[in-house]
């Protein structure tokens, strides 16, 4: 929880500075006849904080779940969570997602009116404010706001299914958003989602990923814990 103590996510950027780059397991494509027991096997195959994609079959064309899975989620995890918010008119639902224990809330940069004030609405309700960008989105669009978010999530793949394959668009838009920080002497967290396996992952990590959604490279895997550590590893030592 977020408390006067510290923010549930301080630990996951706790590891991120010991460690190096971290994975998220993204729940997608797990099996939700067995949720609780999914995320349990995640926690113990070592997953630092998990990756909720709620869609509302509008802003994306899948529909796959909101408040009442994230709260089942929420209630049987110890780690942090992230929402990514795939919806139109998130700020409809940021409240809730935050009194359900979100520890990070991440909206589309494309869908909002006005990112900015989205973004402060976040973090004036306690989770960590994140914002996504599409592949076909410019990284201009995010000048705005890169003052008032916490992280910047790059999408490797078009929103809306898992195990899609990598656009390395995301590469270009890392490497720069990794300049402007240094450059403007900001502290937001950089991620990527989308296609994320063993042969892309060093190439994210070198253009400064440091918070790395992985769905079906972790999932259809038949070891989650070989496949996170494979996975980090891979991460922390490239080049
Ligand atoms: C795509 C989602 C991703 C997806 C990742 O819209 O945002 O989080 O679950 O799945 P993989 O890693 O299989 O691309
Ligand atoms: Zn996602």
């Amino acid at each position: 929880m977020n408390s006067a103590a510290g923010h549930a996510f301080d630990r996951v950027t706790a590891r991120l500075e010991t460690h190096g780059p971290v994975v998220l397991p993204a729940l997608l494509l797990c099996d939700f006849g067995h949720l609780a027991r999914e995320v349990e096997h995640l926690e113990s195959a070592g997953a630092a904080a998990l990756h909720l994609d709620v869609m509302d079959g509008r802003f994306v064309p899948q529909l796959t779940y909101g408040q009442v899975v994230v709260d089942a989620v929420r209630r049987a995890a110890r780690v942090p969570i992230e929402v990514h918010l795939m919806v139109e008119e998130p700020e409809r639902s940021l409240a809730e997602y935050a009194r359900l224990g979100a520890d990070i809330i991440t909206v589309h940069v494309e869908g909002l009116s006005d990112p900015r004030a989205t973004l402060e609405a976040i973090s004036s309700l306690g989770p960590r404010a994140h914002v996504a960008i599409s592949p076909g989105t410019s990284v201009e669009r995010l000048e705005p706001c890169l003052d008032v978010c916490d992280g910047v999530l790059v999408m490797s793949v078009e929103p809306g299914y898992g195990g899609q394959r990598f656009n390395p668009v995301a590469l270009e838009k890392l490497a720069c958003l990794a300049d402007l920080r240094a450059r403007r002497g900001a502290s937001f967290l950089l991620g990527v989602d989308g296609g994320i396996a063993t042969d892309t992952i060093a190439a994210v990590a070198a253009a400064g990923a440091q918070l790395i959604v992985a769905g079906s490279a972790v999932i259809r895997s038949d070891d989650y814990a070989r496949a996170i550590d494979e996975l980090e590893s891979l991460a922390r030592n490239a080049p």
